[in-house]
């Protein structure tokens, strides 16, 4: 039993002994108060059980705030609505890693570093070869990024500060020449080199699209679309991916490694991989008429199918970033020219109807970022193997911002839960002639 007393403390009771301890409890800016449970193992002999991590927090963090109820998302205290309307990416990125927008000075030296940073050494092309085409792009991106470590051994030193940061500017830098490479690897293309007269989206897409053979001009709309893509997905505290890329930085593991490991973390479709998850769904429905069937199967608890694109851990309200996608939707359909994209009607259709359904309304169901980005993102012209990819890029200045401030904490502890242990008592082991068989 446990009771918040006026010390802000918890007063933790064992019913059967009558024996109580006070836990601390601490107090953040925003969101509810912590329990510091650190002690209790040495004070009552007892762990906590919370498989996945529904109500126990992992870390302090300074950098992005989520109200769930609210839908409310802020990174340093900036709402992101306000950051994906007035700001870019770039400056986003910034903000994230050193916590403060930048003046004007420090923006431009921020982007020369990360413009400056963005080729790759001429032997990654080699490693490529040993992919076979048709691998998943993400998967390509498990063992590239992980083998950077291998090619930039002068920022390898995680206790020294410049060394960190040139690790950060890199991967914020070469991650998208790398994703951009998978893309061109896998449709047979060769591969384009970065280019500093361009934005970080814009270079981006000249890396994905262009080709030798003509002159490709980057569309401003998209160029701004593919900007407010990576600022929506920057970063999002402590989600798997994210928490992943903690752990492994907890045992000291080199950033590149842990990058690696997040991008890992990220590819299944409960997290990064529901946006290419989502288009194969509305693909698979084909038709509005479809889509009480399937709002019959996402309710079946004997169907493993689930409405993707639907729903979070810690949103119970329409999550924030999927409203600027879908207004991103219109504008960037417009452009290409896509009238009545078939998909985004079933998309629209199925919101509404799922938004007026009891079993979601219980449940708190909203669309969530990925429910928009697909369709963007195949109007924009990536293969749907790519999306989750792109979130990669997105998301690598929310990891390393992330692993930043981990290494900057006074005194690093490697991330070590415990469990609850189920499993059989102490035996004699058993020789082989006196087993069943
Ligand atoms: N379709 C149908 N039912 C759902 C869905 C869904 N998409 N999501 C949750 N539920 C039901 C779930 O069955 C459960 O019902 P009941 O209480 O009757 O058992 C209830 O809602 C609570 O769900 P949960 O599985 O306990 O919630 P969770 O916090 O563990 O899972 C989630 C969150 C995002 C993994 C889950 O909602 C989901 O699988 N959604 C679809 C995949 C998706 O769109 N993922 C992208 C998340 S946003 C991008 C990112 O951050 O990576």
């Amino acid at each position: 039993m446990t009771d918040k007393t006026a010390e802000d403390t918890f007063t933790l009771t064992n019913d059967q002994t009558g024996d109580s301890w006070k836990l601390p409890v601490a107090k953040g800016t925003l969101g509810p108060d912590v329990i510091d449970i650190r002690k209790l193992y040495s004070q009552a002999g007892v762990f906590t059980l919370d498989p996945a991590f529904t109500a126990t927090g992992s870390c302090k963090s300074r950098i992005t705030f989520i109200d769930g109820d609210e839908g409310v998302l802020m990174h340093r205290g900036y709402d992101i609505k306000e950051l994906a309307a007035e700001s870019n990416y770039l400056e986003v990125c910034y903000l994230l890693l050193y916590g403060e927008l930048p003046s004007k000075a420090e923006m431009e030296e921020f982007r020369h570093n990360i413009t400056y940073h963005t080729m790759v050494h001429e032997q990654v092309h080699k490693f490529f070869t040993g992919f076979r085409r048709d691998a998943h792009p993400m998967a390509i991106m498990c063992g590239i990024v992980g083998a950077l470590s291998a090619f930039y051994h002068d920022s390898l030193d995680i206790w020294d500060e410049k060394q960190r940061e040139i690790s950060a500017h890199r991967l914020i830098a070469k991650i998208p020449t790398l994703a951009a490479m998978t893309m061109k690897y896998s449709l047979g293309q060769p591969f384009v080199y970065p280019r500093n007269d361009l934005g970080y989206a814009e270079n981006f897409l000249h890396m994905c699209f262009s080709v030798p053979a003509e002159e490709y001009k980057v569309s401003p709309v998209l160029a701004d679309a593919m900007d407010k893509i990576l600022i929506l997905h920057a970063d999002h505290e402590q989600n798997a991916s994210t928490s992943t890329v903690r752990i492994a930085g907890s045992s000291q593991a080199n950033p590149f490694a842990c990058i690696a490991s997040g991008i890992t973390s990220l590819w299944g479709p409960a997290h990064g991989g529901a946006n290419q998850a989502v288009l194969e769904m509305l693909e698979q429905i084909g038709s509005k008429e479809r889509i009480p069937e399937f709002l019959e199967r996402a309710k079946d608890k004997d169907d493993p199918f689930r409405l993707m694109g639907f729903g979070h851990r810690v949103y119970k309200n329409y999550d924030p970033r999927a409203a600027v996608l879908k207004k991103n939707c219109d504008e960037v359909l417009e452009e290409l020219g896509v009238e009545n994209e078939p998909l985004l009607e079933i998309a629209r259709e199925l919101e509404k109807i799922a938004l007026e359904d009891d079993y979601f309304v219980q449940r708190k169901l909203f669309p969530n970022v990925d429910f928009y980005s697909g369709i963007i993102l195949k109007a924009m012209g990536f293969p749907t193997s790519m999306f989750t990819v792109l979130f990669a890029v997105a998301r690598t200045v929310g990891w390393v911002s992330q692993w930043k401030e981990m290494m900057e904490e006074t005194a690093l502890k490697i991330g070590r839960p415990r469990q609850l242990y189920v499993g059989e008592g102490p035996r004699d082991y058993v020789p082989m002639d006196k087993r069943k068989s």
